[in-house]
């Protein structure tokens, strides 16, 4: 992957700052060229065990959705706590099928946060539902349950689902939400498109997805668990999944798979539904099980890597930092900053080859939900506040020592406080799992 493709899809892009980071306080001639390193926003790790697993699919002449799929299906269930799992080609088609499977649809409303990537928003739009936008908490990036209460009480129309969104990898408290889903008897979704594997320590340690109704990871390819494109929906609910499972493919009452290699079924079918063409291939999903066999060792990876980072920027005055919790899998390192300096920070970083981002413009700052809903940014006054303040760093299981140093000094020049150059920790020299980088990844 270059550097392009690393960066994040839902992201808004830093270099689109760039251009009022020049005009906003000029960066001291000592703040730019730490060094000559890049360090990409996001990168995945994919070693040879994800490649021999892909090879045996090519070899097996079976490339589409098929026994790797459900394979995946069934590990991702037994790993993360569900009983049933459907394998689609993103998150946001999962979303998309999630919502549909509750019977939302023209005319209902989905109440969610507007701090998330556009697909949430997107997937209500599919089903022809509208979203009802609730701001963040006052201090956080997730949806603040009194804000939901008040806005589904004055809701003009039937709100049929709850969205809530686990970001960066860490989870949004279930237990208000469920509280509130329940008392107004409105399923809640998890969006748990950047957390898969995280755990909420507000319900138990559960694995975020297995809490509310029904949940969906994206397998991204810069996320925890990568298959490049793909995801997953996660539900207890038997009809759910059925659901889920037809508008996948078409609407089609049988599995392909089961037409071809079911030596008792024939090869007729039926179409009952106008469905979706939303499968997994067995190519991506034969990457996932790898991934997943590896997710522990990857977590530890990124968690070690965000607590360098916790312990090497906390004494720099003006950085607010992420806090941390044992159930958090580190799919962004949100930094928080005065807002009059976030764009030239973002821009130093860059300067110094240093990949960032910002996670996120709100959704309904974006111009179709703007226009279409006539909302303007300070509707969501958090959700606006944060989107000045935020900017996220380089987090990933591969960046090495160096590179973390690179990415800590640089900022610690940037706001001012630069501390003398330290040697990379000695146990991120060698990225996780391998013991040296792949051809391919050399960039
Ligand atoms: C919060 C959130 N929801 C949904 C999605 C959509 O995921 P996918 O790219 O798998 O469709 C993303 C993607 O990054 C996301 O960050």
């Amino acid at each position: 992957m270059n550097e392009e493709e690393q960066t994040d899809q839902n992201e808004y892009p830093a270099n689109a700052t760039q251009q009022s980071a020049r005009t906003e306080e000029p960066a001291q001639a000592e703040q730019s060229a730490c060094s000559t390193l890049s360090v990409p926003l996001a990168q995945p790790d994919i070693g040879p065990a994800e490649e021999e697993a892909v090879r045996r699919v090519l070899r097996s002449g079976w490339l589409t959705t098929g026994s790797e799929a459900a394979a995946f299906e069934s590990e991702v269930g037994r790993y993360v706590g569900s009983a049933q799992a459907v394998a689609v080609s993103s998150a946001t088609a999962g979303l998309h099928l999630a919502l549909d499977a509750l019977g939302v649809g023209p005319g209902d409303m989905v109440a969610m946060s507007p701090y998330t990537f556009v697909s949430t928003a997107h997937a209500v739009r599919r089903v022809g539902a509208d979203p009802l936008f609730c701001d963040i908490e006052p201090d956080g990036y997730h949806i603040d349950p009194t804000a939901l209460e008040r806005t589904l009480i004055q809701a003009q129309r039937p709100v049929r689902a709850i969205v809530v969104v686990h970001l960066g990898g860490a989870a949004c408290p279930m237990s208000d939400i469920l509280t509130i889903g329940r008392k107004h008897g409105i399923p809640v979704v998890e969006d748990a498109a950047q957390a898969f594997g995280a755990t909420d320590p507000d319900s138990g340690h559960a694995r975020v997805g297995t809490i509310g109704t029904v949940g969906v990871y994206s397998f991204y390819a810069n996320k925890p668990l990568t298959t490049g494109e793909g995801g997953m929906l996660v539900t207890d609910n038997e009809e759910l999944a059925a659901r889920a499972r037809l508008m996948r493919h078409h609407g089609i009452d049988r599995p392909v798979w089961d037409r071809y290699r079911n030596p008792a079924a024939t090869w007729e079918y039926d179409v009952i539904e106008a469905g979706h063409k939303y499968n997994l291939p067995d190519l991506l999903a034969a990457l996932g099980r790898v991934q997943l066999a590896r997710t522990e060792e990857l977590a530890a990876a990124r968690r070690q890597r965000a607590h360098y980072y916790l312990r090497e920027l906390a004494d720099v005055p003006g950085l607010r930092l992420p806090a941390d919790h044992p159930g958090h899998v580190w799919h962004l390192f949100l930094l928080r900053m005065p807002p009059a300096q976030r764009n030239r920070v973002a821009a130093d970083l860059q300067q110094n080859g240093i990949g960032v981002s910002l996670h996120f413009r709100p959704v309904h700052c974006m111009t179709y939900y703007a226009e279409r809903y006539r909302l303007e940014p300070h509707d969501f006054p958090h959700a606006a506040e944060r989107a000045a303040e935020s900017l996220s760093i380089p987090l990933y299981p591969r960046l090495t020592g160096e590179e973390l140093s690179h990415v800590v000094d640089c900022l610690r020049r940037a706001f001012g406080t630069p501390s003398p150059r330290r040697a990379p920790p000695a146990e991120l020299r060698q990225s996780p799992g391998t013991t040296a980088v792949e051809d391919d990844d050399v960039q």
